[in-house]
């Protein structure tokens, strides 16, 4: 078996935009995806309808703390309104696993504008919240949940990766890799206030030119 077969990712909110688009592309590539929901029948609803479109059943469906329990590595994509909530809910299940948190702490109606939490950066109040025994890894905050919908689109834009564990940090690039992007190592999850702070500004070029989704590039890498 390859690890793509062996490692199951759970999405929590992968019944929403961001989350779907991506656990549709890990799903593609072989990796078992448990899509995770306040409510167990939408995900599994949700699951259903990946398979049918994938024609093979590389999903399943569950409520948020059973999907973390099962999972060997957990994706958080809920809005930022919804990020502590569901947090508690899944703390105990995420101790000794990578968590991936794409939360943009957007402040509506002003989604155009930085917002700086309390915590500086939803992924350092995550981390803060878990505590050491879960390692969390920023990522995809900058990647237009548009630019996923056809997954067999290719994305044309850079995904920063930041967080204070290099073999998470490592095994957050190489899935990266494996949606179509590029993975680029940003530093530790300090690093996440600039990260999550970009899209609102990239929102904002979205108005401003009349598009859906703007990305970035890192260049002379
Ligand atoms: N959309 C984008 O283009 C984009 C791009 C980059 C990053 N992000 C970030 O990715 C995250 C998800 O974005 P999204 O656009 O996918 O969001 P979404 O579709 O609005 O919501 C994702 C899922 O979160 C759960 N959820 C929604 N409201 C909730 C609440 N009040 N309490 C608990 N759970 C709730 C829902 O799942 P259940 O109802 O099934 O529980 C929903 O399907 C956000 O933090 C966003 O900032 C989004």
């Amino acid at each position: 078996m390859t690890e793509n077969q062996t490692l199951k990712i759970a999405v929590l909110g992968g019944t929403g935009k961001e989350g779907s688009g991506l656990a549709m592309r890990w799903a593609m590539n072989g990796y078992s995806i448990i899509i995770g929901s306040r409510d167990g029948e939408r995900a599994a609803a949700h699951a259903t309808e990946m398979n049918a479109k994938l024609g093979k059943n590389q999903a399943v469906g569950m409520g948020n703390p059973e999907a973390a329990t099962q999972a060997d590595l957990v994706v958080l994509s809920v809005p930022y309104t919804a990020h502590q909530a569901t947090l508690e809910s899944v703390k105990e299940q995420l101790q000794g696993k990578i968590l991936i948190d794409i939360t943009v702490p957007l402040q509506p109606p002003k989604v155009r504008t930085v917002h700086l939490p309390e915590g500086k950066s939803a992924a350092l109040e995550a981390q803060a919240l878990l505590g050491e025994g879960v390692k969390v890894v920023a990522a995809f905050q900058n990647v237009s949940a548009e630019q996923l919908v056809d997954p067999n689109h290719v994305v044309d834009c850079d995904v920063l990766v930041c967080g204070n564990d290099a073999e998470a940090k490592a095994t957050v690039i190489k899935l990266v890799k494996t949606t179509g992007m590029k993975g680029v190592d940003a530093g530790s999850l300090a690093n996440a206030v600039a990260i999550e702070a970009l899209t609102p500004v990239l929102l904002y070029i979205n108005k401003a030119y009349g598009i859906k989704s703007s990305g970035i590039r890192i260049t002379g890498i």
